[in-house]
């Protein structure tokens, strides 16, 4: 191709782009309102065990969520559905992210238990398809990746609130090979996206007593997307001054400085950024909490939520026999998230605590990813004994200093 046909090919391409973009805006725009889960019955809880590691760790999370949520699935309150088809080899034998009739399989239910999936990348053994996580994040509009890290003996109670549907990642398997020396990719801002996960932020922070709000973006550098993510927040601040919550910036260099800088980090409350800074800052703030095995992730639409592990399939755990010692507290950190968002609150927080009192404190079973510590199934039942103890709110205050 000469010159002209080349740009010819890359405006086609683009125009196509910005089409679906518009088209992304204009449902944005109709916003049909958030579910009420207290009008559903039952409430339907799809889970997808995944890939590596995941079909392992997720049904140790199952286990959880089953005792957590016992008295409701035998009322027919709750109801489980095991959802098979999300495998890599079935994705990769359709030649789809998620293939289609495991897509209505997973719209069929309200929420969704994921373990981690393969995310293939050019050169590995699969083809190289679309990840299983972004695809699912855009076909449920799952625009809000809200990921806590908490370590309470230092006063650590962080929210991330990573967008999910936009930035780097939205048309990642989109970008073009204009020739062999000109390759590029696109990243998205919208102002409906920006406004409802950076809303959802300070929400947050006013329904959760949190005093302050920090917006991650590279606005001085990328001016056009993160310039708009930062006015919009700018924005979006003034009218949350009233209620006590400030909000400042950073970027996102110097945000993962201030991450481990122990005498600055406990300042940070309630984040918010762009998807790819929210990938890349949540698995810092995790490996502080003691591994991105110990952190769970929200991904949460109007109409749908999936929860699942911050971290991937480690197939090389798989390969090595070690997938027995994999960490399940990632996915049981998720599944407390699920038990939060479908109107348990007391019951996740119990979770959450007996997580910390195992994995930070008392650590009788620990995991150290293979056989020297406990395997996922010794640690889940160390978990469940802790979550059943009458003593674990005194026990959990005493461990931490009542921070
Ligand atoms: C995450 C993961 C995914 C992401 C991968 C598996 C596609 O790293 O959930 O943070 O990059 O979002
Ligand atoms: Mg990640």
């Amino acid at each position: 191709m000469n010159k002209n046909e080349l740009i010819e090919k890359a405006k086609n391409h683009l125009e196509k782009l910005i089409e679906e973009q518009f088209s992304r805006i204009e449902m944005m725009k109709k916003d049909a309102g958030w579910v009420d889960y207290k009008t559903l019955k039952p409430i339907i809880i799809g889970v997808c065990w995944g890939d590596g590691i995941g079909r392992i760790i997720s049904k140790h999370a199952q286990r959880v969520l089953e005792h957590t949520l016992r008295s409701e699935i035998k009322a027919g309150m709750v109801e489980f559905r095991v959802i098979e088809g999300l495998t890599i080899e079935n994705r990769v034998s359709h030649g789809e992210a998620i293939p289609r009739d495991v897509l209505k399989e997973i719209k069929a239910c309200h929420v969704i238990l994921k373990g981690p999936t393969t995310t293939p990348q050019e050169g590995d053994k699969w083809p190289n398809i679309e990840s299983a996580n972004v695809a699912m994040r855009k076909e449920l509009d799952l625009f809000a990746n809200v990921r806590p890290v908490k370590i309470p003996s230092e006063g650590i109670d962080w929210c991330f609130f990573r967008e999910n549907t936009e930035g780097a990642y939205v048309l990642g398997s989109r970008g073009i090979d204009v020739n062999e020396d000109l390759s590029l990719d696109f990243k998205v801002a919208t102002t409906q996206g920006a406004e409802r996960i950076i809303r959802l932020a300070f929400e947050y922070a006013k329904n959760n007593g949190r005093k302050k709000v920090t917006v991650v973006t590279k606005a001085n550098v990328v001016k056009t997307t993160d310039g708009k993510f930062s006015r919009i927040a700018k924005k979006i601040a003034e009218e949350y001054k009233s209620f006590g919550i400030t909000s400042d910036e950073w970027y996102i260099d110097i945000m993962t400085a201030k991450l481990i800088d122990p005498a600055r980090r406990k300042d940070f409350e309630v984040l918010v950024m762009p998807n790819l800074y929210g990938d890349i800052l949540t698995d810092e703030a995790a490996q502080l909490q003691g591994g991105v095995g110990t952190a769970g992730s929200a991904n949460i639409g109007k109409k749908w939520a999936m929860f699942e592990a911050i971290h991937g399939s480690a197939p090389r755990m798989v390969d090595e026999g070690r997938d027995i010692y994999a960490d399940p507290s990632s996915m049981i950190r998720a599944a407390a998230m699920l038990v939060r968002h479908i109107g348990f609150p007391e019951r996740a927080d119990r979770l959450d605590k007996a997580l910390e009192v195992c994995c930070q404190f008392e650590k009788k079973f620990v995991i150290t990813g293979r056989d020297t510590g406990a395997t996922g199934e010794e640690f889940t039942t160390y978990l469940l004994d802790w979550a059943r103890n009458e003593n674990l709110e005194k026990e959990w205050q005493k461990f931490s200093g009542a921070v």
